[in-house]
């Protein structure tokens, strides 16, 4: 008989900020919490755990209905407008901002982002969700890239024979959208080409060469109720698998020693240092920000979420969080000027065609 197969499914939404956009009410979560409680004992689901990150929620759940399953997909849904009816009672900030308004068959197209995989459990099967707020999908590539194909973050690439055949990744573009899967090592330098301009490409999954077991899935896409279209998304959940032929847990959170540089933050308009906090550090703050990321690790056993673990609440992390807020002191002195604030292409919230209406008759040529 074929070993059976559980789906790890996270979902993230903006169902209403407390206070502004810096974190989520107890009580929204709680909404979410009986929700999916009820769900459980019905045997709808295996399990769950909530979690937020700044004034985004997530729901983590396992399940065997597969990859975009519409029970679960719609179960959430009903989930997510629960909240926001808690949120809008409770007068939370912008509720209506997060998600659009009647359900398609799957969250993926409305609002939510989605991050899922389906895989055999295997004898120990820890797995690591790593949830941010106030960045945008491409933040993902630089630790995506370091854990899965460079031996100086993981050296299970080296010593790890399951591992030594290297990782494949599947990089979408955002702009064209169409995908292409690049294989490390041999394709290194052509991945990097690519996933270095974090606006536009993006890497949506790894899978391991040995055989194609699934590795790492990011929530890449989703669709923007500001906008209107489907985009990069913000606030993206990623899912790492570790362990025994998989990058070691130590070797999946080392990548944000280092507080690289993501686009989001303030307005989703600034570029600002990552800084990894444990969960009760999850309050995005200062000038709505710095951009955070939490790691809640989980053992899965016969798909009950065992955990959470609080992943980056260690001292070890503590140089990282001093580098970030150093950085941020730097950055902020820029105030409106480029790099601080993103290329004008690259602004989500932008004003300017506004205020370029504004003054245009202004403009004489010279
Ligand atoms: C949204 C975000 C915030 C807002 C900012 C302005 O999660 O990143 O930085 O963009 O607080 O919000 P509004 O436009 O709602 O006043
Ligand atoms: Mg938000």
């Amino acid at each position: 008989m074929a070993d059976e197969l559980v789906t790890l499914s996270v979902f993230t939404a903006d169902v209403g900020g407390f206070v502004g956009h810096a974190s989520s009410h107890p009580d929204v979560l709680d909404t979410a919490r009986e929700r999916l409680q009820a769900a459980r004992g019905k045997g709808r689901i295996k399990d769950f755990h909530i979690l937020r990150c700044g004034d985004d929620l997530n729901l983590i759940i396992s399940h065997s209905g597969g990859l975009n399953d519409r029970a679960v997909h719609g179960l959430v849904w009903d989930t997510f407008t629960a909240c926001r009816e808690t949120a809008e009672e409770l007068k939370l900030y912008a509720p209506r901002r997060g998600m659009l308004e009647d359900f398609a068959g799957n969250v993926r197209s409305m609002g939510p982002g989605v991050a899922e995989m389906e895989f055999a459990e295997r004898t120990s099967e820890p797995v690591i969700v790593f949830l941010a707020n106030k960045i945008v999908s491409g933040s993902w590539n630089l630790p995506l890239f370091r854990v899965f194909g460079d031996p100086f973050n993981t050296s299970g690439l080296v010593s790890d024979p399951a591992m030594l055949n290297g990782f494949t990744f599947r990089v979408l573009d955002l702009r064209e959208r169409h995908a292409i899967d690049l294989k490390t090592p041999e394709e290194l330098h052509l991945l990097l080409a690519l996933i270095g301009s974090t606006s536009r490409y993006v890497i949506a999954s790894v899978t391991r060469n040995t055989d194609g077991e699934i590795a790492a899935v990011i929530s890449s896409e989703k669709f923007d109720v500001l906008a209107g279209t489907v985009c990069a998304g913000c606030e993206p959940a990623m899912v790492v698998r570790c362990q025994a032929g998989m990058p070691a847990v130590g070797e999946a959170v080392e990548a944000f020693a280092f507080p690289y540089l993501v686009a989001g933050w303030m307005r989703y308009s600034h570029i600002g240092p990552l800084m990894p906090v444990p969960f009760y550090e999850a309050h995005a703050t200062r000038f709505d920000g710095p951009p955070r990321v939490i790691a809640a690790g989980f053992q899965l056993s016969g798909g009950r979420l065992i955990g959470p673990l609080d992943m980056f609440d260690d001292p070890g992390f503590d140089r990282a969080r001093k580098v970030a807020n150093e950085t941020a002191d730097y950055l902020r002195r820029h105030g409106p000027f480029r790099p601080h604030r993103l290329p004008q292409e690259e602004l989500e919230f932008s004003s300017m065609p506004i205020i370029l209406e504004k003054v245009k008759e202004r403009f004489r040529k010279i």
